[in-house]
């Protein structure tokens, strides 16, 4: 367990107060460093490190070890004016100017060259510290820029993709109101309201340029650093400012940012988080941040309560969290996050959700030996598409189809359902999977469809969301209407999608409910697609028409689901989907606000068990437990108060099955 701590921002003689309290609290890890640059380097080429190396040794003198950040993301005053040229620019053309931070344009060639000077500087430096566990690289990188170099970058990347410009105004269609151009350095530097093939080049391109941006400060530290320091960088809440597969392949580990902004834990928007954050490698990941109690960023930043922030760092734990830091120790005198929670008050003693972190410590430091080499395992996985979210939401044709909220409606009621779930990219390996589904899988190419195809031939259920199929990679439509690559296999097609402002009835396999949202009337077009879900009566051109299909392939099937179920419905249909799949819970028959986690490997097999309500609970397990590594129970049962936490050794269990 950890947290972020800015030894930079006080005097020296007060550190080993708080490297105390953090050996008192079990903390053993500290991010430091990465805003850090003026304090680093406080005049151009004047470095000054001998106050890391000081933090960094007394630190490990507290078992502390540290996570150092490269500080480019808050970059120093005598850089902002001598370099201007540096600065981000909005899209209205504003250029970013000193006093916040992550000012600087991600093209900038002279701040990628400053950058990776401090980064090399580092890890020549701490590259052998036995105390650095690993790097963070910048932190949250996000907001592009439009200045001129960014235009300039951008027609460079689009000449590279197209080769001729011809080439792009095929893709884009671009006869369409006379935008066909002449030349790549015609072309428009929008992030909204353009040409859809325009608007998914850009996000392609900030997804390079910010991709290749990390892995300039990557490649610098790879070189001086031993190879058991990792490197990472930390991401925020579903952020679909560019791909984040794509940004993953230079780095070693997935970390994320995870903050609860109004204070209300809704558990399975949380886990899915953990889940997606966990398919960015496909393995365990670190929560570099989150919050003691509150923020200070949202328009009431209401507190977790009691027991809450335990709640959220075993939830975390349970989704494959190997690290959970806290943000932060304590805040700045000054500065813009003076009300953010931390764990100490501005006196520099322990406020009210320090014991409940020390509790967490302890009780890490106590379950860290079952836990090690330990993963979530699930056999139902959901295909997270940037490029499809971002077709989406550049064009919703109903305001309220967020594809983040639609993938959320298929994630909860499988979670619910088989308790574990995995959210992987469209290119990876799929056959360890009995059941994949891909929620609104809106760009698809030619090659990912025939990777899907490839599943559902080798025995795989494939099942398919509303708007799949629809656009190829240059987001252009596929002439062969939905779900494009897929309509032969499928055997049915989508004859027309509607917007709902009103529910529409359906029913079949999985009962009755409602569509609300999205609606699209399907059209089977081979003998053997079966029809599962209807639409009833009332709206007119749904009526009476299939909502759901699906068509068998050898032992595999393809079920294509048109229409966004209200959440009963979904839920019956994933317990069904589950079913035929052969997917069965950890735990049967938990209360819903009880969630069981489980991470296995190298012999071992521990369940997380939390109650996400108010209320206390009971839990049956289906095995007699002989170790708790935390919380108590007797046979088997467990008794859980509100917020509360067990975890079972389940190797060390006896199986009451008859
Ligand atoms: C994060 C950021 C931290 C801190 C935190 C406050 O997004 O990485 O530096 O600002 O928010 O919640």
């Amino acid at each position: 367990m950890g947290t972020a701590w800015y030894p930079e921002q006080w005097p020296q003689d007060r550190w080993e107060k708080d490297l105390a309290l953090m050996e008192a609290a079990h903390i053993d890890v500290v991010r430091v460093a990465e805003f850090a640059w003026s304090t680093l380097e406080p005049r151009e080429g004047q470095f000054e490190f001998e106050w890391l190396d000081r933090a960094i040794a007394q630190a490990a003198r507290h078992h502390i070890r540290v996570v150092l950040g490269t500080p480019s993301a808050a970059p120093p005053a005598w850089l902002t004016s001598k370099y201007p040229d540096t600065l981000r620019v909005d899209e209205d053309g504003r250029a970013d100017e000193h006093g916040g931070r992550q000012q600087f344009s991600f093209t900038s060639p002279r701040y990628r060259t400053l950058a990776r000077e401090i980064a090399e500087k580092l890890a020549i430096r701490y590259g052998h510290d036995p105390n650095v566990l690993g790097w963070e690289i910048d932190n949250e990188v996000g907001p592009p820029s439009f200045d001129a170099e960014t235009r300039t970058q951008f027609h460079r990347w689009l000449q590279e993709k197209y080769r001729t410009v011809a080439e792009l105004n095929r893709h884009w269609t671009t006869a369409y109101w006379s935008q066909t151009y002449d030349d790549f350095a015609q072309v428009p530097m929008h992030s909204k309201n353009e040409n859809p093939g325009l608007l998914l080049d850009w996000k392609y391109f900030v997804t390079d340029t910010w991709a290749s941006y990390v892995e300039n400060q990557v490649r610098v530290i790879r070189r001086h650093a031993d190879p058991h320091q990792f490197i990472t960088t930390n991401t925020m809440h579903w952020n679909g400012g560019f791909d984040h597969y794509v940004m993953h392949r230079s780095l070693d580990l997935a970390s994320w940012d995870e903050y609860v902004a109004n204070g209300h834990y809704g558990w399975l928007d949380y886990a899915v988080q953990h889940d997606l954050v966990r398919g960015y490698k496909r393995r365990n990941f670190w929560l570099m941040e989150t919050q003691p109690g509150f923020v200070n960023w949202w328009p009431v930043n209401r507190s977790l309560d009691p027991g809450q922030v335990r709640e959220v760092a075993w939830q975390a734990v349970g989704h494959g969290a190997d690290a959970v830091l806290y943000w932060q120790w304590r805040s700045a005198l000054n500065g813009q996050e003076q009300y953010h929670g931390s764990l100490l008050g501005p006196d520099g003693t322990p406020v009210p959700v320090y014991d409940e972190v020390q509790k967490i410590g302890a009780e890490f430091a106590r379950t860290g030996m079952a836990l090690a080499d330990t993963t979530p395992h699930s056999r139902v996985a959901l295909l997270q598409s940037y490029e499809s979210r971002w077709a989406i939401d550049f064009q919703r044709h109903h305001k309220d189809f967020d594809p983040v909220e639609e993938f959320a409606a298929f994630y909860r009621p499988l979670e619910i359902g088989a308790q574990s779930v995995d959210v992987i990219a469209t290119d990876a390996p799929l056959e360890s999977y009995a059941l994949i589904v891909a929620p609104a899988l809106n760009v698809l190419s030619a090659a990912q469809a025939e990777h899907l195809a490839n599943y559902v031939r080798h025995g795989g259920h494939l099942v398919l969301g509303p708007r799949s199929g629809m656009k190829d990679p240059y987001n252009a439509l596929w002439p062969e209407r939905q779900p494009g690559p897929l309509v032969t296999l499928l055997g049915a097609r989508v004859e027309q999608f509607y917007a709902l402002d009103q529910p529409v009835a359906v029913s079949g396999e999985a009962g009755t409910g409602q569509a609300t949202i999205w609606a699209e009337a399907l059209e089977p077009l081979a003998p053997d697609t079966r029809v599962g879900m209807t639409y009833g009566g009332g709206q007119g051109w749904l009526d009476g028409k299939p909502a759901m299909l699906t068509r068998q392939v050898g032992k595999g099937t393809i079920t294509y689901l048109g229409a966004w179920l209200e959440p009963a419905l979904m839920q019956k249909l994933a317990d069904r989907l589950l079913a035929d799949a052969g997917i069965k819970p950890i735990v049967p028959g938990v209360a819903a606000d009880v969630e069981i986690c489980e991470r296995s490997g190298a012999g071992k097999r521990v369940w997380i068990v939390i109650n996400h309500g108010r209320g206390a609970q009971t839990v049956r397990l289906p095995l007699q437990i002989r170790s708790f590594l935390v919380g108590s129970g007797s046979g088997d049962s467990i008794q859980l108060a509100a917020h509360d936490v067990a975890v079972v050794d389940v190797g060390a269990a006896e199986s009451s099955a008859p």
